[in-house]
C-alpha cells in the first residue's frame, strides 16, 4: 500500500511538469486529491485494512496528499508567471514613442470677447445681470417708451411668440428688470450681456446674435460720467489710442441719446476701406436714461439720473479680429474658429 501511494506521488509530479496550463493543473488535482480522486479513494477504503497498519498508511497518505498539493502550488506560480511574461513580451511597448495627441477645446471668439467686456467693467465697478431671451411685450417695449405703433415692433424685426410675447430684441429689457428689482434703490450698475433676435439675415446681419447692455443710475449722473466710462471701456478693448466721439442720435428710452463712433482700428483715422475711409466706426448707442422709463419703473427722475448704453458683440468681435463677414461665427467652420 505504501509503495503504491509512493508511486503515485511520484506520477503526480511527472503530469504536472508537464502540465501547461492552469486547466491542464487543475486536472491533475480533480485526478488525485477530487471528491472521486485516485488518493481520495484509497483515504476512504483505510476502514478495509487490518488495524495495525492504518496509522502508517495513514501518515503516508497524508505526506503524499502534502508534496501533491505543494507540487500544484509550485506549478501554478510558474505557469502564472510564464502566462505574465509572455503578455509582457507580445505587448512591446515603446517608451521611446510620442504619446497619442489628443486636442483641447477652446472658447468661442464671441465668448472670448463676451468675457473681456465684462472685466472691463467688472473693473470699473458694474455687475452682471441677466433676463430672459423670451420676454414679455412690456419689458422689451412698453416700459422702454416704445409705443404700439412704433417702427421698431414692426414684424420686419421682431419675433413674435404671442401677441404679450417676444423674443427680445435688444438687452434693453434687462434696464426694465433691473431697475424693478432694485426697486428704487441706488446705485444701480449693472451690464447685461446676452442674446438677442431680429428678423434679419445677411452678411453683417444674423436673426441671432449678441449685445451687452449698460444702466447706471444715481444722484448727479450726468452724459460726462457716460462719455468717461465709454472712453475707458473703448481704450482697454481696442487700445489706450482710441479715440471716441459722440453723434446725436435717437432711441425712445434715452434722451439725449447718441452714438458712440470709435478712430478705425485699421487705420488709426487716416481712412480705409473698413471705416469707409471716414477714419471712424461706430460701435454702440447710448443716452441719459429718459425720466419716463425712470418714473415707470419706480424712479424719482426729479431725484436721481442715469445712463445706458448696448453694443453688439459681434461687431466688436468684428473690428477687434478683422473679421469681414458675421456669418462665420455660426457656421461652426473649424479653420476659422481654430484662429482664436
Ligand atoms: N437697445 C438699443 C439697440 O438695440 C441700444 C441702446 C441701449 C441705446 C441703451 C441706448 C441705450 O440698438
Amino acid at each position: 500500500m505504501e509503495q503504491k501511494l509512493l508511486q503515485m506521488a511520484e506520477e503526480a509530479k511527472k503530469v504536472l511538469e508537464e502540465a501547461k496550463s492552469l486547466e491542464e493543473i487543475n486536472e491533475v488535482r480533480i485526478r488525485y486529491l477530487g471528491k472521486k480522486g485516485e488518493l481520495t479513494r484509497i483515504l476512504r477504503g483505510m476502514g478495509a485494512l487490518p488495524p495495525d497498519r492504518r496509522p502508517r498508511v495513514g501518515q503516508v497518505a497524508n505526506e503524499v496528499r502534502e508534496v501533491i498539493e505543494a507540487t500544484i502550488a509550485a506549478r501554478t506560480a510558474a505557469v502564472k508567471e510564464r502566462i505574465k511574461q509572455a503578455r509582457l513580451l507580445a505587448e512591446k511597448i515603446d517608451l521611446t514613442l510620442p504619446g497619442t495627441n489628443f486636442s483641447l477645446g477652446h472658447f468661442h471668439p464671441l465668448t472670448l470677447v463676451q468675457r473681456q467686456i465684462e472685466d472691463i467693467f467688472l473693473g470699473l465697478g458694474f455687475e452682471i445681470a441677466e433676463g430672459p431671451e423670451v420676454e414679455l411685450d412690456y419689458y422689451n417695449f412698453e416700459a422702454l417708451n416704445i409705443p404700439k405703433d412704433h417702427p421698431a415692433r414692426d414684424m420686419q424685426d421682431t419675433f413674435f411668440i404671442g401677441e404679450e410675447v417676444v423674443l427680445r430684441t435688444h438687452t434693453s429689457p434687462v434696464q426694465v428688470r433691473t431697475m424693478e428689482r432694485m426697486a428704487g434703490r441706488i446705485p444701480v450698475k449693472v451690464i447685461a450681456p446676452g442674446k438677442v433676435y431680429r428678423r434679419d439675415d445677411d452678411a453683417t446681419h444674423s436673426p441671432m446674435f449678441h449685445q451687452v447692455e449698460g444702466l447706471a443710475i444715481d444722484t448727479r449722473i450726468t452724459f460726462g460720467d457716460l462719455k468717461g466710462v465709454l472712453q475707458t471701456f473703448a481704450a482697454e478693448m481696442f487700445g489706450t489710442s482710441t479715440r471716441t466721439r459722440f453723434r446725436p442720435s435717437f432711441f425712445p428710452f434715452t434722451e439725449p441719446s447718441a452714438e458712440m463712433d470709435i478712430s478705425c482700428v485699421m487705420c488709426g483715422g487716416r481712412g480705409c476701406r473698413v471705416c469707409s475711409y471716414s477714419g471712424w466706426l461706430e460701435i454702440l448707442g447710448c443716452g441719459s436714461v429718459h425720466p419716463q422709463v425712470l418714473e415707470m419703473s419706480g424712479y424719482n427722475s426729479e431725484e436721481v439720473t442715469g445712463f445706458a448704453f448696448g453694443m453688439g458683440i459681434e461687431r466688436i468681435t468684428m473690428l477687434k479680429y478683422g473679421i469681414d463677414d458675421l456669418r462665420l461665427f455660426f457656421d461652426n467652420d473649424l479653420r476659422f474658429l481654430e484662429q482664436f
